[in-house]
């Protein structure tokens, strides 16, 4: 990140005014800070930037030759250095990727509709159980909970993730194998969670149907050979390819239980919106780009106001695992200490947290508004009606709305002393309550509004937020696509079960007194 922008990015904050304050002085604020790209809606105008700020911003874009990196992500050029890989999940989705790739797409795209519509149409399954863990995860469980809003699946859809027993446990759990048709995701298809859960779930298998096991058994991977030594026949096997990212795997063959559940049109209709706004992102100007104003709305939290975290409130129950996407999506991608050419970064991702609104009203809202430092919202809501519960949602709105502005206005004591006042309390009562019932307010949120959760709209939510990390990551001088922070403890993990069964290793006395505990255990 150039310093003198930086510097002059950090003279303006010190000089700025409140976000209330930003509103009167302001007269287009609205106009400035709201963007608004086919279903979606983006309101900023509640961050504590100025218009001055943002024109910074845009600077520092420049000079960090967003519009250059851009150029070259869309061209295909392997912008993920250290695993020498190019990044294509928006030829997923129909945008760029050269002939051979998106004949490759087409093709894998025309099978997985095929082999969805089969197993819809011959009605032999009643639930799908879907194995994987992280990107083969987390994209599937939050679509799939999001495209429930306008589409029913006439299957049980189950996750199993975890390596603790009680996922594959609870995934089987009362299904009969017969009617289940068993997916295993794994890019790698080497994860250790993901082929323990995908033996258990053979096993279950196998126990009943026997040598039939097969035809329930399906793999979804970037490692056919993989797939094929644990055991599942060719034909049973859908490819993804090395230039697609774990976490930005959900628009591929990762997303099979999903074609089956609800259907591939729905499923085209998801891509759609993804393509929207790749389009989106590619031809708008950097003042006008949604993706670019989130990012460096983010920059600015972070790098010039400090802020250590951003919390991701989705008022939309079928978005409730957001934040768990984000986590992997923007801390996997932008979690990074070491520039692309292995100099240190300054500070980069925060930490991606939150949970489903009003819920999170009740738990660590108290901490939004009053805790020290607090963090800045993106706040998520739909507005259309999905449950035909218009009491219930205008509520969940009205709610969401409050939350933002209660945030940034705030609560003075002088404001709280007049009320108090007017209630009659005493002046001893008054000054023991007053500064506890003070809000110190001009804490920053984004509002985001799709005007429906419809696949489309769903599609346009992700890639919205899959491009503001990587502009951020642009700026931040990282490889956003590699994620060489997950392979200690792996290889720790490792061995440290190899030393369960009795191997040698070497460690702190500390972890050494851990395994001891459970050898003596299990002895
Ligand atoms: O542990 C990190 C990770 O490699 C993620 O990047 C990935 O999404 C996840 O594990 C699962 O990997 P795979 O799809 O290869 O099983």
């Amino acid at each position: 990140m150039s310093a003198d922008r930086f510097e002059k990015l950090k003279a303006i904050a010190a000089e700025a005014v409140s976000i209330s304050e930003l509103f009167k002085l302001e007269s287009n604020r609205m106009d400035n800070f709201v963007l608004r790209e086919g279903p979606l809606r983006a309101d900023f105008s509640k961050q504590a930037m100025s218009e001055h700020a943002k024109d910074q911003l845009l600077y520092l874009a420049a000079d960090c030759q967003v519009e250059h990196w851009r150029q070259r992500f869309f061209d295909g050029e392997k912008i993920n250095t250290t695993e020498d890989r190019a990044v294509l999940h928006m030829a997923l989705r129909g945008v760029g990727g050269d002939e051979a790739v998106r004949k490759q797409v087409k093709e894998m795209r025309q099978k997985l509709r095929a082999f969805a519509e089969k197993i819809r149409d011959d009605g032999k399954f009643k639930a799908i159980v879907h194995v994987g863990i992280g990107g083969s995860d987390l994209g599937p469980r939050l679509i799939a909970d999001g495209l429930a809003a306008s589409t029913k699946s006439p299957f049980e859809l189950r996750f199993a993730e975890n390596v603790d027993g009680a996922s594959i446990n609870d995934a089987l759990a009362g299904l009969n194998p017969k009617s289940t048709l068993v997916i295993v995701v794994s890019k790698s298809f080497t994860t250790q969670e993901t082929r323990m859960n995908a033996e258990a779930a053979r096993d279950w298998l196998e126990k009943a149907l026997g040598k039939k096991a097969g035809a329930n058994f399906i793999a979804v991977t970037a490692n056919r050979r993989g797939a094929e030594s644990f055991g599942v026949a060719g034909d049973q096997i859908f490819d993804f390819w090395d230039w697609v990212g774990g976490r930005y795997s959900v628009w591929s063959a990762v997303g099979l239980s999903l074609q089956i559940a609800f259907g591939p049109d729905a499923f085209d209709q998801f891509l759609s919106g993804a393509a929207a706004m790749d389009q989106h992102f590619r031809d708008a100007s950097l003042g006008e780009n949604l993706p670019v104003m989130m990012a460096l709305t983010g920059i600015w939290n972070r790098n010039v106001l400090g802020y250590t975290s951003v919390a991701v409130i989705p008022y939309a129950r079928r978005l409730r695992k957001l934040s768990a996407f984000l986590q992997q999506l923007e801390m996997e991608s932008n979690g990074k200490s070491k520039t692309r050419d292995g100099q240190d970064t300054g500070l980069t991702c925060p930490i991606i947290w939150g949970d489903e609104g009003t819920n999170g009203q009740h738990a660590f809202f108290q901490w939004l508004h009053q805790g020290t430092p607090g963090a800045p919202v993106d706040f998520v809501a739909v507005l259309k009606d999905h449950e035909e519960r218009p009491a219930h949602h205008n509520a969940l709105l009205a709610n969401c709305f409050a939350q933002s502005e209660a945030l940034m206005i705030g609560k003075p004591e002088y404001v709280v002393r007049d009320e108090m006042i007017a209630a009659g309390y005493s002046q001893s009562d008054m000054d023991k309550l007053a500064p506890q019932k003070t809000f110190p307010g001009n804490r920053p949120s984004t509002i985001i509004t799709l005007d429906e959760l419809s696949p489309f709209a769903l599609g346009h939510l992700i890639a919205l937020y899959e491009h503001k990390v990587f502009v951020q990551g642009v700026i931040w001088g990282v490889n956003s696509f590699d994620q060489w922070g997950v392979e200690l403890g792996k290889v720790l993990a490792k061995s440290i079960l190899a030393e369960m069964d009795g191997a040698k290793g070497e460690h702190d006395k500390s972890t050494a007194a851990l395994i001891e505990l459970l050898s003596a255990k299990s002895a």
